[in-house]
């Protein structure tokens, strides 16, 4: 696989270790589960649309990795927990859960409908809790394991149109600090990844324009919103990729990362410290 070559770990790093990922079938969270296949887990990719989860497992077993697929929706409770039964029944263990799922779009707080801000507030922050509380058990019986939860840094000085997701991830951040503490005495660790801007095709369809008034969808819009903005915004000037998320996830998970709990590391090139003031209106 790619990442070994390249990868700062050693091989074999996770080797007999299972790692739960939620939404690990696209973007960050299908980066995170190659460079964890990569050192050895067995990878457990979970998402709404199992022929997504199911594709991306098969390409990692391709290359020689572990991978196996589930479908759940993390608001789900109930299947959340099946979800979890089935995985560590099946595969013995859980080391790693990484809450990644996450919904999100651009829209105005004045008119977000109540079920619009239900679904973001429930993928994201419902979800995460959901997962890490069905989680706790396994992680208990067998002495302990890491839980990763994937937030952002718009909340650090708010971000207009993106109420219902700012409110969700300073949530995850709260649970983050919280939960460590409450679970460290089963060495059970939480930490939070807060990821700077990275172009995966999630974020590229939830922050597409809607059709102007011609009914128009202008595809290329989202190119041109970013042109530049690498350059001027990002202080070490590049996007941010998968993989810079993935080392972070796998420092937190491994024997490195073992003095560390309720933390949230920035991985952004920079991007918050930098940013101008958000337009108030
Ligand atoms: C206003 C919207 C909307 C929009 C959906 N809704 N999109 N309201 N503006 N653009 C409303 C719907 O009208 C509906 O309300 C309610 O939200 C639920 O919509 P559904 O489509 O029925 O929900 P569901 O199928 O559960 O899908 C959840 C979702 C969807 C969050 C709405 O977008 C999704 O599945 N997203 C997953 C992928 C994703 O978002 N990835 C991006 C992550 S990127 P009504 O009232 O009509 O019933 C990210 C990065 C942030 O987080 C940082 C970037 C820099
Ligand atoms: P993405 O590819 O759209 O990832 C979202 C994933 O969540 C999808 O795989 C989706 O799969 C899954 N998902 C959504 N709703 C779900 C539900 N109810 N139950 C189970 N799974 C669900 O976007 P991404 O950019 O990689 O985002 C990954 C994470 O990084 C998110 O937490 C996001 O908030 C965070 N983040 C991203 C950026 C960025 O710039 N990309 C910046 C900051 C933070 P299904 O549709 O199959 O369910």
């Amino acid at each position: 696989m790619t990442t070994e070559q390249t990868s700062v770990f050693r091989p074999g790093l996770f080797d007999g270790q299972v790692a739960l990922i939620t939404g690990g079938g696209s973007g960050i969270g299908r980066g995170i589960a190659d460079l964890l296949a990569s050192l050895g887990a067995h990878v457990v990719l979970a998402s709404r649309k199992l022929e997504r989860v199911e594709a991306a497992a098969a390409e990692i077993v391709a290359t020689g990795g572990k991978a196996s697929a589930r479908a759940v929706d993390v608001r789900d409770t109930n299947l959340v927990r099946t979800m979890v039964t089935e995985v560590s029944a099946s595969l013995g263990r859980i080391d790693l859960l990484v809450n990644n799922a996450a919904g999100n779009f651009y829209a105005p707080s004045e008119t977000l409908s109540e079920n619009a801000w239900k679904s973001v507030i429930e993928i994201d922050l419902y979800g995460t809790f959901f997962c890490s509380q069905a989680v706790l058990p396994v992680m208990k019986a067998q002495g302990g394991g890491s839980i990763v939860n994937i937030s952002m840094t718009l909340h650090y000085r708010g971000w207009p149109l993106m109420a219902h997701a700012t409110a969700a991830k300073a949530g995850i951040d709260a649970l983050t600090k919280t939960l460590s503490l409450e679970w460290a005495k089963y060495r059970v660790r939480m930490n939070s990844v807060a990821p700077g801007p990275i172009p995966t095709e999630g974020v590229r369809k939830a922050f597409t324009p809607p059709p102007s008034a011609d009914g128009v969808v202008d595809v290329f819009a989202i190119e041109k919103a970013m042109d530049g903005y690498a350059k001027t915004m990002i202080p070490l000037q590049r996007w941010g990729a998968p993989a810079d998320i993935a080392n972070m996830v796998a420092f937190l998970a491994s024997p490195g990362g073992a003095w560390i709990t309720g933390a949230t590391m920035v991985v952004d090139g920079g991007e918050w410290l930098a940013k101008p003031p958000a337009p108030t209106r």
